[in-house]
């Protein structure tokens, strides 16, 4: 996929052009210096899919197709560029990991673009540019990090000593926290998609109504959802009078829990410098409460990406593909679609 940069002058990056179609949001953004959002634009699914109570993968396709033209027209338009890509040095595109046939609307869009505009082209990975969110607000952020990214089909700790060198620590062996808070508010009748459900409902209800089981398996720093799923769903069919908001709170408190008490030991034995969140599920607002203030605790700095930098955007893609762009990374015509793309180092 990624060609070694070839010899002889090579123009500067500055602008780069995101596209992300990874999933169930259309998105394309322009960032300026890795640093600078200069636009970005998401078109979300979520009314076409919430009546199926999550996405379907064909309807996600077909309508990826159809948003992609318009996302990308307001992106560029918004960056002063149009349909020429005036002003674009280099495009960025998520390439995996995600649904097969949403990745290859956009892989496909990137490689005619790059080819159209004679620009360079980058495929990145989806979890990579989760991690680029961060850097987007704070790029002076120190090394070594431990970064927790939950979203709805990963939940994951990483070790980043510098941008491109990961370590996986753990991560879930079974369903991921975003799942989690998917199929749970499913269960309760709150709708899809589950975490905003989920984090606007609980300040209503006791955390404390419900003990449910806090699931750490093995020594390590994995985590397991399933069986709290199982214990919500067994409860309230038991007690079919508990209060929504009740079992809400309660089951929020025990995947924070989980999530927390995890990573912080993640976070010191590794000396991390700080802990940092990323993914859809960084937009909790009693997880971002909580690692405030056990970062606060411990003495390291809690980096927490602004609410809309958490869920799918492309303007991380674009941070992320100026980053591998600048140190020479080149995707050419051959770039495919990898629906279990896995998050490598590549320094
Ligand atoms: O990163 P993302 O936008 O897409 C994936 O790559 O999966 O994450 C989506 C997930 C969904 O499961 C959604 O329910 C969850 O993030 N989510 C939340 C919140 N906002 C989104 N979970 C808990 N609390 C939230 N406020
Ligand atoms: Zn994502």
């Amino acid at each position: 996929m990624c060609a070694a940069p070839a010899p002889g002058h090579r123009a500067a990056i500055h602008r780069v052009l995101g596209i992300e179609t990874s999933c169930d949001e259309t998105a394309a953004a322009v960032v300026d210096g890795g640093t600078t959002i200069v636009s970005s634009v998401v078109s979300s699914q979520i009314d076409l899919h919430a009546r199926y109570g999550g996405v379907v993968p064909e309807l996600a396709g077909r309508a990826h197709v159809e948003l992609l033209t318009p996302v990308l027209a307001d992106a560029l338009e918004q960056a002063g560029s149009d349909h020429t890509g005036r002003g674009i040095d280099g495009i960025a595109v998520t390439h995996g990991p995600g649904l097969i046939g949403s990745l290859l609307v956009g892989v496909a869009e990137a490689k005619a673009l790059s080819m159209a505009w004679g620009v360079p082209l980058v495929g990145v990975n989806h979890l990579e540019s989760h991690l680029f969110a961060s850097l987007l607000e704070q790029p002076d952020l120190g090394w070594p990090l431990v970064v927790l990214l939950v979203s709805g089909g990963h939940t994951l700790l990483i070790e980043v000593t510098a941008p491109g060198e990961y370590r996986l620590m753990g991560g879930t062996i079974d369903d991921a926290a975003g799942e989690a808070f998917d199929k749970v508010a499913r269960f309760l009748g709150l709708g899809y998609p589950g975490g905003p459900a989920i984090d606007a409902l609980a300040p209503q209800g006791d955390p404390t109504a419900f003990s449910f089981p806090r699931s750490m398996p093995g020594d390590g720093y994995d985590f397991s959802f399933s069986g709290l799923k199982t214990s919500v769903v067994n409860r309230v069919r038991k007690e079919p009078g508990a209060q929504t908001a009740d079992v809400a709170a309660s089951f929020q408190e025990a995947v924070v829990d989980v999530l927390v008490t995890r990573a912080r030991r993640a976070a010191a034995d590794v000396g991390a410098r700080a802990l940092c969140l990323a993914g859809g599920v960084a937009a909790n607002s009693l997880l971002r409460t909580r690692v405030s203030q056990a970062c606060a605790d411990d003495g390291i700095g809690a980096f927490l990406p602004s609410r809309a930098l958490c869920t799918d955007n492309a303007a991380m893609v674009a941070a992320a593909g100026h980053w591998r762009l600048t140190r020479g990374d080149r995707s050419h015509l051959d770039l495919g679609a990898d629906a279990n793309l896995r998050l490598v180092s590549t320094v």
